[in-house]
């Protein structure tokens, strides 16, 4: 075979489908027991709504985006997330005339060309969740405690919340002027890497994966201490809605993180990530925050936001790491088995079975042992053994393959056999 699926992407076989029906699943659970409502977004927008919104000097716009010209002549680019397209999708649509917040959803593959590594492709799947037209510190609560029921529902453990604020963009540069202060001040100590990400994007030095960096960024200057009056009676709320929740559940908790800074230009206030406890640099499950400077920023109208998204191809990672159980793909309730000259009556059955809503396959022509044999490997939960006598006299031998039901002979009736195999002690 000449072809390979594209580096960094997968195929998604049957074995693995049962984690991501889970996660899907207790996704759509968990979204709409806060009251979020889907949408979905097209899979590639224009360039410039990424440029904008994810911002110019980011990693995912510097290096990392699908780019190409259309036909037409468009730069077009596959989204590399989704907070800015359903942004565009809010304002586009009108949903500011709907009472606010609107509340959203989505599971959507992304695309980022990044040196690909356990836990980081380039096509990966999101869920997230975005709450948009709402200032307030509840909603940031709100989406933390769902993030956390998600977490739970999925039965993942041992996962820390790290919470920072990155104040307002008006009242960041007197930080960010502290802040390069005192990296300048460190002189050859901070790596090439840094320096260069200094001039670049000052905040990202703070997250930076270099040891001696860390160990500097321990003790460099903490927005906390520099964010506006307003801010901070914000943070204090988020903070006491966190307190609260904690003392009424006592796995939820969280940390304050001084060296927690998003890869994404729009955020303010608000930010954080769930880290799972082995995590790599690359463990991140969930990470999000507000971005009141986004819809500004794209030319609709000030509207404060706030969201998060989840990473699935970790979220899955996690579950097996953690053996977790997941409901296994069910086999086929009915295999037919025929033997002689049964097959026409056989194949017969096989559609009448599948009109009555039993998943049905008809073993392959082989020898009865072998069809017993594929009908065990199929994992199927009966066999219906035909032969030339049980044609001629109108039934079927029902033998369930798991569980204490003996064989039995059942009239060669699709329905019957369809109330049988579905009947509560069977
Ligand atoms: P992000 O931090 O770029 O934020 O991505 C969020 C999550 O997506 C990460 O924590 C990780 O779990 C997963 N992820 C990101 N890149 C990869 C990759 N290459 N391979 C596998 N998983 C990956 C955002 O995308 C923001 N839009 C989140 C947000 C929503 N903020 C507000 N609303």
């Amino acid at each position: 075979m000449n072809f390979k699926r594209p580096r960094g992407t997968s195929d998604i076989l049957p074995a693995d489908q049962p984690y991501w029906s889970q996660v899907y699943t207790t996704a759509r659970k968990v979204a709409k027991r806060f009251g979020y409502n889907r949408i979905d977004t097209p899979t590639f927008e224009d360039t410039n709504l990424f440029q904008r919104g994810v911002g110019d000097e980011t990693d995912i716009v510097q290096k990392e985006m699908y780019s190409f010209e259309d036909h037409g002549g468009d730069s077009i680019t596959l989204r590399p997330e989704g907070t800015a397209s359903v942004c565009r999708a809010y304002v586009e649509n009108g949903l500011q005339n709907l009472p606010q917040p609107v509340r959203l959803y989505y599971a959507m593959p992304m695309f980022r060309y990044e040196r690909p590594q356990a836990g980081r492709v380039r096509q990966f799947h999101q869920f997230g969740c975005e709450a948009i037209g709402d200032a307030s510190p509840e909603v940031d609560a709100e989406m933390l405690e769902l993030c956390w029921r998600f977490l739970q529902e999925l039965g993942i453990s041992d996962v820390t919340l790290l919470v920072n604020n990155l104040g307002d963009r008006d009242g960041r540069a007197e930080y960010i002027a502290e802040l390069e202060k005192y990296f300048k001040s460190a002189g050859d100590r901070l790596p090439k890497v840094d320096r260069d990400r200094l001039e670049r994007a000052p905040l990202r030095v703070l997250d930076s994966k270099a040891p001696e960096t860390q160990e500097l960024a321990e003790n460099a200057p903490k927005s906390l201490d520099f964010i506006s009056g307003e801010a901070k009676e914000h943070w204090d709320a988020v903070i006491e809605h966190l307190e609260n929740l904690k003392s009424a559940n006592p796995s939820f908790n969280y940390k304050i993180d001084h060296r927690l800074v998003r890869g994404l230009d729009y955020y303010n206030r608000t930010v954080f990530e769930f880290e799972p406890a082995n995590a790599g640099s690359q463990g991140t499950l969930i990470a999000g925050g507000r971005y009141d400077p986004l819809i500004g920023l794209l030319g609709g109208p000030e509207t404060p936001a706030i969201g998060f998204a989840a990473g699935l191809e970790r979220l899955i990672l996690q579950l097996k790491e953690q053996e977790i159980a997941v409901e296994g793909s069910d086999g086929p309730d009915v295999v037919v088995v025929a033997l002689g000259n049964a097959g026409k009556a056989a194949a017969s059955l096989a559609t009448a079975l599948r009109g009555q809503d039993v998943s049905t396959i008809l073993a392959p022509k082989r020898s009865m042992k072998a069809q017993m044999r594929y009908a065990n490997n199929a994992s199927a939960k009966n066999v219906v053994i035909l032969g030339d006598r049980e044609v001629e006299q109108g039934v079927a031998s029902l033998k369930p393959l798991a569980g204490s039901v003996e064989q039995s002979e059942v009239s060669l009736d699709a329905k019957a056999i369809a109330e049988q195999v579905r009947a509560p002690h069977h």
